[in-house]
């Protein structure tokens, strides 16, 4: 099992290139179960999720060429014909966004047998949404076995619908998008994610053929159609790694070049880092994120759906946080469970107390350098932007949860000057 060390205590200095972002390439790796055309996609990210969707379609019948290399890859993925239509507990259990093959089996072969993808350590994460929907679509759904069977009746098609989500859910948002498009007449998606992928991953589809209108907004409306084509599709930059190191540069004071990175998708983010201090520059090549000097200022955060500060930010907001001048209240409102990095934070001498899904991160002079543990991908490197920070030296166990989110993240912040390595 690796580990990582981090003597802390630099300001980092240089530039980081910005990857193509995984919440986006999962979904669009999972639209070639749509045609039997070629899908290319580019600016993939080399990551363990990446493999693990790979892995799964080509278990399902999909040929995936090009090779995962750092800076981006382009794959092209092609499922001529469906060989099975089944994803085994043993790989969604590793990658709950597995659960995304299910509305493209179903459109293209009418029944899936996918694996109820089981908790995780930010929460339960049910997809209750995503089955409900199926269900006004025509689909029938059975759960035996911890398996989700799930058969359109009379193998015909997948019929439109109306369907209105009780809680915005981006993976259910996703799931239900790419099943209208091959559905018998109209689906109306209301109270629809809004989150850059949706709309990275419609835009994918509208070149296939579907005919969508509405993505990026709170209802979408999807016409199906008979079949859909092939497409080429460069996959968006990952404004969660853009905003991961525009954080890095915040803890330690610095100045980064986020190259090919894009502010349109981090409005939220970039308000409450120059509310703290920062200075953030948009440029033609990319952003400068120049953090605070002395104290940040102390700024409360409360996650919320896109356009709203992203869940997937709120540890490493609160690694940051851990340095202020007075005190930040940070509260999670989208998983019931994700402040497992705070234990870790204390064990650096964080401040930081818990009532329910608020934190109150109380500011101290600085962090101390200890042997902690990664539970979940952010968690992971909220302890990582703490160690670069930290006086003294940091080790985090369990970091195989950062290669899943995260391309070739020593390498990048040892180009900034960070005292990092993998043992
Ligand atoms: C996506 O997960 C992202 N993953 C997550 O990023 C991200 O945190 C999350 O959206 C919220 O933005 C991918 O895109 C692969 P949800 P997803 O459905 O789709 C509840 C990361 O670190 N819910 O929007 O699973 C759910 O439990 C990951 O990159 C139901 O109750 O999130 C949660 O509390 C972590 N029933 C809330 O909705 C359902 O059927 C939001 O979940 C579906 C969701």
């Amino acid at each position: 099992m690796e580990n990582i060390i981090i003597r802390g205590g630099e300001s980092l200095s240089g530039q980081i290139p910005i990857s193509g972002a995984k919440n986006s390439a999962l979904p669009l790796m999972a639209t070639t179960l749509l045609t039997k055309e070629n899908i290319t996609l580019r600016n993939v990210p080399a990551l363990d999720d990446i493999i693990s969707m790979r892995d799964l379609l080509k278990g399902l019948g999909s040929e995936v060429l090009g090779d995962l290399k750092k800076g981006g890859a382009e794959l092209t993925l092609n499922t001529n014909s469906i060989k099975d239509t089944e994803a085994p507990y043993e790989l969604v259990r590793k990658m709950r966004a597995s659960v995304l093959v299910l509305g493209p089996l179903l459109a293209r072969c009418g029944h899936a047998r996918v694996s109820l993808p089981g908790g995780c350590a930010i929460g339960n994460r049910p997809v209750d949404i995503h089955l409900s929907g199926l269900e006004q679509m025509g689909v029938s759904i059975d759960l035996k076995g911890g398996y989700i069977d799930a058969t359109i009746a009379g193998n015909r098609r997948l019929k439109g619908a109306r369907i209105a989500f009780p809680m915005v859910s981006v993976g259910a948002t996703e799931n239900l998008l790419m099943a209208a498009t091959l559905a018998q007449g109209e689906t109306e998606l209301i109270n629809a994610a809004r989150e850059p992928e949706i709309i990275d991953l419609a835009n994918c589809l509208i070149s296939m053929g579907a005919k969508i209108q509405g993505h990026g907004t709170d209802t979408i409306l999807i016409s199906g159609v008979e079949a859909l084509n092939g497409a080429e599709h460069r996959v968006i930059s990952d404004r969660i790694e853009i905003g991961t190191y525009a954080i890095a540069a915040c803890i330690t004071g610095g100045q980064i070049d986020l190259l090919g990175a894009d502010g349109t998708f981090l409005r939220a983010v970039f308000d409450t880092l120059r509310a703290s201090g920062a200075e953030i520059d948009e440029n033609n090549w990319g952003l400068r994120i120049i953090g605070p000097k002395g104290k940040p200022k102390a700024i409360d955060i409360m996650t919320d759906p896109y356009p709203g500060f992203p869940t997937d930010l709120q540890a490493q907001m609160m690694a940051y946080m851990t340095r202020v001048s007075g005190a930040s209240m940070i509260t999670e409102t989208i998983f019931e469970n994700r402040f497992m990095h705070v234990p870790e934070l204390r064990r650096m001498g964080a401040d930081i107390n818990v009532h329910n899904s608020t934190a109150l991160v109380r500011g101290v002079s600085n962090l101390k350098g200890a042997p902690v543990m990664a539970t979940d991908l952010r968690a992971s490197v909220s302890l990582v932007l703490a160690g670069l920070a930290a006086d003294g030296v940091t080790e985090i166990s369990r970091i195989y949860h950062l290669d899943r989110g995260y391309e070739d993240l020593v390498g990048k912040l040892v180009g900034c000057g960070a005292h990092i390595k993998r043992i």
